[in-house]
């Protein structure tokens, strides 16, 4: 089962700042997820479209510059990062998964992540991900060899289809829906099943027990401490 740091290590560090990248990275996490917006035809690493809860600024991304957001405190002094400084920071130490937040987030995503491709990185360096099945479905257009995860929360009537139309491998739950009848479904269409958000230990082991493929945590530590039973 693959761990996956959620918004870096928010457990730990304020989320998806380079900070808590480092921490994942510390706590030595196979993937970190962080969550993009388009501002200004940059991908930002924020959560929440509203700044409120997770900077020292107020309202929406859209009504401010770039370089006004750079300005703000995203936590102990970080600043908003973008994914250029993402995943230099993580540098191929583990899986970088983009969730794409919003609107008009894929193109952008797709030409980084063929930017680092000539670079030298993998394909399996990345993972693409969203609730925005649209915006999935443009990166496999821009690119099928980018592996893609399709986020629910909650499942829709026939969800593997969705999984499979849209070219993706990895089905995404939330927690409250991942049971053994999803991860059998899941497994026998050839698709992985991960869940979100597993924060405590009894859930961590459940997950285990269930065959899950991977879980975000906001705590990799709870993670490593747990092993199988
Ligand atoms: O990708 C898993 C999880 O991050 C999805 O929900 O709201 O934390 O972005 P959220
Ligand atoms: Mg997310």
């Amino acid at each position: 089962m693959l761990c996956i740091g959620h918004r870096g290590a928010m457990g730990h560090e304020p989320e998806n700042t380079l900070l808590s990248i480092a921490k994942a990275l510390e706590l030595g996490v196979d993937a970190v997820e962080i969550d993009v917006h388009n501002v200004e035809d940059r991908l930002v690493v924020i959560h929440d479209r509203d700044l409120s809860r997770t900077t020292n600024g107020t309202g929406y991304l859209e009504n401010y510059s770039f370089a006004y957001l750079r300005t703000l405190d995203a936590g102990k002094g970080q600043q908003i990062p973008t994914l250029v400084e993402v995943l230099n920071a993580v540098d191929r130490q583990a899986i970088v998964n983009i969730e794409l937040k919003g609107n008009n987030t894929a193109k952008l995503a797709a030409d980084t992540i063929l930017k680092y491709i000539d670079l030298g990185w993998s394909y399996s360096d990345f993972l693409v991900s969203s609730f925005n099945h649209y915006e999935l479905n443009q990166i496999k257009t821009i690119e099928p060899k980018i592996e893609t995860g399709i986020l629910f929360y909650g499942l829709p009537w026939k969800y593997t289809k969705i999984a499979h139309e849209l070219g993706a491998n990895i089905v995404i739950s939330n927690l409250d829906y991942v049971d053994a009848n999803l991860v059998a479904t899941v497994h026998q269409e050839n698709l992985q099943a991960w869940a979100y958000t597993v924060n405590k230990p009894q859930d961590i082991s459940k997950m285990r027990e269930l065959g899950v493929d991977g879980i975000f945590t906001n705590y990799p530590d709870i993670f490593n401490d747990h092993q199988p039973i």
